[in-house]
C-alpha cells in the first residue's frame, strides 16, 4: 500500500484547483519538520532536562514552563531562514517577531502557541502545539511589519493546524480544502496521512468543560450544562458524558474525532475576560472545527468573524457540535 506523506500531499495540494502556492507548501513542512524536533524534547522528559518551569512570567502573567520556550526557540529558528514569512507571534513573545533583515522576507505571517497545555507537561499528559497562518497586508512590502499587520479576523487564515504529542504525534492541517491528519512515524521521521478527510461526528453527548469556573458562567452557559448534568430525566432527553483535560490541543482532537462540543467561556462577572487567546487558540481551531463541519462561536458570534483588537486578545470559546453550540448562543440571548 502506498502511503501519503505530507510532502507528497502537499504537492498535490499545490497542483489541484486549489494551488497551493509553494510559499505556503514551505511553510507547512517547516512548521512541521519543527514539530518533530519539539516531539522528541517533549519525550525525552526528565531524560532530556526539559520538565519544570523557568523564574521567568509570559506576557499573558504564565510562569514559563522550560519547554514552552524551548518550543517558541525551536519555531523561531526553523522558521526565519526560509523566505516564506514577513514575521511571526507566539503566546510566549510579547511583541513580534519580524523576519531579521540577514533573511529574505516572505509574504506570510504565522502566530503560534508552542506549548498548548503546558500545565500537564510534568504530569505525562498530552500537549501540543497549535499554528494559524495569515496573509502579510499587501501594504506592508518595502517596509518594517507591525503588529496592526497581524490583526486581521480568523477568516483570512490560509492554514492552520496542530501537532498533539501524545500516545502516538499527529498534526492536524487544513489549508482550507477540508482537515487532514498525518501520524509521525518515528523510524522513518516523516508525516503518515492517517485520516484523509476529518468529519467531526454530530449528535454525540459529550461535553467539555472546567466546573470549578462556574461561578463565573453567564445564565446562558450555567442553564446549558445544567440540563445535560440533568441526564435523561432533564429537557434534553439524554445522559451527557464529561471530559477536561486541560489541554486545548487534546480536548479538540477529541472533539474532531468523536464529537462533543468543548467550553471555555467569557467570565460573566467580568465583562470581556476570557482564558483563551483569540490568535494563537481560538481562530485557528475555530478554521479547523468549522472546516470538518462544526461551529465555533464566541458565546454571541462566530469566533473568525470576532475583530482582532490586539495580538493577545482573550476571547470566550464554545465549539464543536453545531447544534450544541447554536444551544449555547441560543441560551445566551434568551438569558438576556
Ligand atoms: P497554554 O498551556 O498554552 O497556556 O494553554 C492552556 C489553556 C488550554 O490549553 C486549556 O484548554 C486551558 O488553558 C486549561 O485551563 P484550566 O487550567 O483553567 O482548565
Ligand atoms: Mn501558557
Ligand atoms: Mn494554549
Ligand atoms: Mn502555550
Amino acid at each position: 500500500m502506498t502511503r501519503t506523506t505530507l510532502t507528497r500531499f502537499l504537492i498535490e495540494q499545490q497542483r489541484n484547483a486549489n494551488a497551493l502556492p509553494a510559499e505556503l507548501r514551505l511553510l507547512i513542512e517547516t512548521v512541521a519538520r519543527a514539530c518533530k524536533t519539539i516531539s522528541h524534547a517533549v519525550s525525552k522528559g526528565a531524560l532530556g532536562e526539559v520538565l519544570g518551569s523557568l523564574d521567568s512570567e509570559n506576557v499573558q502573567g504564565e510562569v514559563q514552563k522550560k519547554l514552552d520556550v524551548i518550543a517558541n526557540e525551536l519555531l523561531l529558528d526553523a522558521n526565519e531562514w526560509g523566505g516564506h514569512l514577513a514575521a511571526m507571534a507566539s503566546e510566549e513573545m510579547e511583541t513580534i517577531y519580524p523576519i531579521p533583515n540577514r533573511y529574505p522576507k516572505g509574504e506570510y505571517l504565522m502566530l503560534f502557541d508552542p506549548i498548548d497545555g503546558s500545565s500537564n507537561i510534568d504530569v505525562d499528559l498530552s500537549v501540543g502545539t497549535i499554528f494559524s497562518v495569515l496573509k502579510a497586508p499587501e501594504a506592508c512590502a518595502g517596509r518594517d511589519v507591525t503588529e496592526e499587520d497581524f490583526l486581521q479576523t480568523g477568516r483570512h487564515q490560509v492554514a492552520a493546524g496542530y501537532a498533539i504529542y501524545g500516545p502516538q504525534t499527529l498534526l492536524v492541517l487544513s489549508v482550507g480544502t477540508g482537515v487532514y491528519e498525518f501520524t509521525l512515524d518515528r523510524e522513518v521521521g516523516s508525516w503518515v496521512m492517517t485520516d484523509p478527510d476529518m468529519k467531526m461526528p454530530q449528535g454525540k453527548c459529550e461535553f467539555a468543560i472546567n466546573m470549578s469556573n462556574r461561578r463565573q458562567w453567564s445564565p446562558g452557559v450555567e442553564r446549558y450544562i445544567e440540563e445535560r448534568v440533568m441526564g435523561a430525566k432533564g429537557p434534553c432527553g439524554k445522559d451527557y458524558n464529561m471530559r477536561w483535560t486541560a489541554s486545548m490541543v487534546a480536548d479538540v482532537h477529541r472533539i474532531l474525532k468523536r464529537g462533543g462540543i468543548f467550553m471555555y467561556p467569557y467570565d460573566h462577572r467580568t465583562p470581556g475576560k476570557a482564558k483563551l487567546r483569540l490568535m494563537y487558540e481560538a481562530n485557528p481551531m475555530a478554521y479547523l472545527i468549522e472546516q470538518a463541519g462544526g461551529a465555533a462561536s464566541d458565546g454571541f458570534m462566530p469566533i473568525m468573524d470576532v475583530a482582532a483588537q490586539g495580538l493577545h486578545q482573550r476571547v470566550g470559546v464554545v465549539l464543536g457540535d453545531t447544534a450544541e453550540v447554536e444551544a449555547v448562543v441560543a441560551y445566551g440571548r434568551e438569558a438576556e
